[in-house]
């Protein structure tokens, strides 16, 4: 693997699930594939479990490993080619990445939308540009439209917990007071649309997300008639990606909040979300701390998947 951006990068999907639960018995077993060397996470936004989840993943590969925060110490870094660099970005993303590239074997990059330029995020500006000029493999750290170590981490968390063979599992758009981009619910359309699950979408009209990702799966706008005999909830919060209103919110309708009612519609599901959460906007207090909550095994398996990715990339 030369990179690893999206669903298609893992190859045969089965054969990944049981490479990560083979790890996740043993995560020390291939210690010394890493060794001597580096891995450089570069960080555009702000992270809590990728950060420590990847750096994780890479130490117990026998990795060393680099953080970069770009907006805490480093240079301001100038994104767009044919600009005239006089104001206060000193830096051109397009010397810094050959650069970093110079000091590191691996390199894992954060960049999310900035709903600026619709065109600029959905072709992967930032991370393309990683991966063209800096000579070394890279993966998606969250980018602009696609977060596959967490919709791999998704993954692994519902095959430990299914209980039949082709379980339902719902995406359900939930509010959120801020506008955030579509990149946890793009991937894990993604890897739903590969994985052998009944894939149902629900959000309010106007959400409508890229058919890119959404390929053909059910969408059903009645989020109460989405969750009947569901297996596994999987709430987010997602700005609006179709024209005229890309990155804008359109709703802050806090009838979508899953809580105890709507999951008593369901078959016992599970409830999930890549975390962070919006207690009482995208989900209740009671559901998030009841024992159909998955969030923190999600949380635990983004080790897992990193590991399973890095390890791949180093291979
Ligand atoms: N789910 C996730 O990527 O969390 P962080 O933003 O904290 O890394």
């Amino acid at each position: 693997m030369k990179s690893f951006t999206n669903v298609k990068d893992l190859g045969n999907l089965n054969d990944a699930i049981k490479e990560a639960l083979e790890i996740k018995q043993n995560r020390f077993a291939y210690k010394h594939i890493g060794e001597n060397k580096t891995l450089l996470m570069v960080f555009f936004n702000s992270s809590l479990r990728t950060r420590l989840s990847t750096q994780k993943a890479g130490m117990n590969l026998g990795m060393n490993t680099i953080v970069l925060d770009v907006n805490q110490g480093a240079w301001k870094l100038e994104t767009e080619r044919g600009v005239i660099m006089d104001g206060d970005k000193p830096e051109h993303l397009l010397e810094a990445i050959p650069v970093m590239g110079c000091y590191c074997d691996v390199i894992g990059v954060r960049s999310f939308a900035q709903f600026e330029s619709k065109t600029f995020d959905y072709e992967e500006t930032i991370l393309n540009q990683f991966i063209r000029y800096s000579g070394k493999p890279v993966f998606s750290m969250e980018a602009a439209t696609g977060h596959p170590l967490q919709a791999f981490a998704d993954l692994i968390t519902i095959e430990e917990h299914k209980k039949s063979e082709r379980p339902k599992v719902v995406l359900t758009w939930a509010p959120h007071p801020r506008a955030l981009p579509q990149a946890v619910p793009n991937s894990f359309a993604d890897f739903m649309n590969e994985a052998n699950v009944e894939f149902v979408i629900t959000h309010p009209k106007g959400y409508e997300l890229d058919e890119k990702f959404v390929r053909g799966a059910k969408v059903e706008y009645c989020q109460e008639k989405a969750f009947e005999g569901a297996d596994f909830i999987y709430a987010k919060n997602w700005a609006a990606y179709q024209d005229p209103n890309y990155g804008k919110i359109l709703s802050k309708d806090r009838s979508w909040t899953v809580d105890s009612a709507k999951m008593n519609l369901t078959n016992n599901a599970y409830f999930m979300h890549c975390l962070p959460v919006r207690r009482n906007m995208i989900v209740s207090d009671d559901v998030i701390e009841s024992p159909q909550s998955l969030v923190i095994p999600e949380a635990a398996n983004r080790e897992i998947s990193a590991q399973t990715v890095l390890k791949r990339l180093l291979q």
